[in-house]
């Protein structure tokens, strides 16, 4: 290996493994054609260095979805819908029809961690992307096709009938399973932990509030968050995270104190080997021993759910589990 790579930032190893992957069906490359000319659009495609690049000038579709709803004056009532999308990649749509993606994942692209993924991140249709992380299993934003783009937002953002606020915190940092992949940071030179941390290993956790529900998007946050997290996180209704059967992110232990600390009205798993979306090379294990030791849980028939805010309050810890149901296009 290169000795002057002492840190994990990506390094492409083939440049031929994303021809034409980056956000570019077969349908957006003619367009592309079409816009820049045949030659020029195919030697652009061509390019190391045009393919590093943002391909989203490139999207089908239009803003008119979030002008309408910019523009509208009122929002109904009514149920969130959550569509789940395999690993942590979650759609929250709100009852005016306002809808956020988190955390599109695809395989890493310097091939270090391996394959992941079954296929390409969907191209799905959405008003805004949202990563909590840089990591590749969460960072796919140039794969939906959506009109906003935050990426690693802290704050607070309101659009329609959505207000997400974002807490700035830290990646778990000491794997708790038998995989010990923090390590894996130590042999490239780097502290996985704060405060020296790299700054793949910053975290972003998410507060979803709409049609009176507020949900917690934790992504792959550290089981101890700082001071002040949870005087801003305030009252949650729906939590996720990210728990499966290796222990990949967090225990189970961690995890039940994590559910007791905030008793929310329900709980999403993440992160666990969904047979629609993962390989067995993640290492990841399904949830459901987890889920199957909980007091109460459903385990969920479809990738699809709707939440209307006055079921919601008459759940307790109640497990909502996608298991193997996921979205792929
Ligand atoms: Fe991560
Ligand atoms: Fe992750």
């Amino acid at each position: 290996m290169d000795e002057k790579r002492n840190n994990l930032k990506p390094a492409r190893l083939d440049g031929r493994r994303d021809d034409l992957a980056p956000g570019l069906s077969r349908r957006s490359f003619f367009r592309a054609a079409g816009a820049a000319g045949v030659g020029s659009a195919a030697s652009l495609l061509g390019s190391a260095s045009a393919q590093a690049q943002s391909t989203d000038w490139l999207q089908p579709g239009n803003n008119n979805h979030v002008i309408g709803l910019q523009n509208a004056g009122t929002f109904p009532d009514g149920e969130v819908k959550i569509d789940f999308y395999g690993h942590c990649a979650i759609k929250i749509t709100s009852p005016g029809g306002a809808s956020v993606l988190f955390d599109p994942w695809r395989d890493d692209p310097s091939g270090a961690w391996g394959l992941w993924f079954k296929q390409k991140f969907p191209e799905t249709l959405v008003d805004i992307t949202m990563s909590t992380h840089t990591h590749f299993d969460h960072d796919a934003i140039d794969r939906p096709q959506s009109t906003m783009v935050l990426d690693r937002m802290a704050g607070t953002f309101e659009f329609a009938d959505l207000r997400i606020t974002g807490y700035a915190d830290k990646h778990a940092c000491v794997a708790p399973g038998w995989y010990p992949w923090t390590d894996a940071l130590a042999e490239f030179g780097v502290d996985a932990c704060p405060p020296n941390n790299p700054g793949h290993m910053d975290m972003v956790t998410y507060v979803v509030e709409t049609g009176g529900i507020r949900t917690l998007i934790w992504g792959d946050n550290r089981p101890d968050p700082a001071d002040g997290f949870w005087e801003a996180v305030g009252r949650i209704d729906v939590l996720t995270l990210p728990v499966d059967g290796s222990e990949h992110i967090l225990s189970y232990d961690q995890a039940n104190a994590l559910v007791a600390r905030i008793q929310p009205k329900a709980v999403i798993p993440t992160h666990y080997l969904s047979e629609a979306t993962t390989y067995t090379l993640s290492t990841l294990q399904p949830a459901d021993a987890w889920v199957q030791e909980q007091k109460s849980f459903s385990m969920l028939e479809g990738a699809s759910l709707t939440l209307a805010a006055a079921d919601v309050q008459g759940m307790d810890k109640e497990f909502l589990y996608f298991g193997h149901n996921a979205l792929t296009e």
